[in-house]
């Protein structure tokens, strides 16, 4: 997988976090998957007054995905921060997403935590979910 392609996903997920729904933490996510068939799905995190209702940014864009049939994801974007600071961590995926994540991702899927276009990590999903659960 090319650079091109890595800054495309950061792209997408930079531009969907300006939509975090964030009354509740402040913290601002932001997500885009790239699916084998090719196409680009971007999500952001949706909080909820009933806390445990909030959904994260990694899940929104995989749902998007799944939901248009496409159940194959060969790369992640994921960039997040507080909204009145910016993208100044790694934001890394909770927990919750690396399950949801491994049950979709390809084999050799690639996890990209950006900073910037210029300043990220790369990560295998087996990296971050190392004997994932499975039926
Ligand atoms: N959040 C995500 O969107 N993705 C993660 O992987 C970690 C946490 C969101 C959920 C909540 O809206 C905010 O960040 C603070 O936890």
């Amino acid at each position: 997988m090319g650079i091109e392609v890595y800054g495309e996903l950061i792209n997408a997920a930079v531009s969907a976090r300006n939509n975090a729904y964030i009354p509740y933490s402040g913290f601002a996510v932001g997500a885009a998957v790239l699916t084998e068939d090719g196409n680009i799905y971007s999500g952001c995190n949706i909080e909820n007054s009933s806390y445990g209702a909030t959904v994260c940014a990694e899940r929104t864009a995989i749902f998007k995905a799944v939901s248009e049939g496409e159940t194959g994801i060969s790369a992640i974007a994921v960039c997040g921060g507080p909204k009145s600071i910016g993208i100044e961590q790694y934001c890394m995926p909770c927990g919750i997403c690396r399950q949801v994540l491994a049950e979709f991702a390809a084999k050799d899927a690639q996890v990209i935590v950006a900073r910037s276009l210029d300043d990220y990590k790369v990560f295998a999903i087996d990296e971050l979910l190392p004997c994932a659960f499975k039926l």
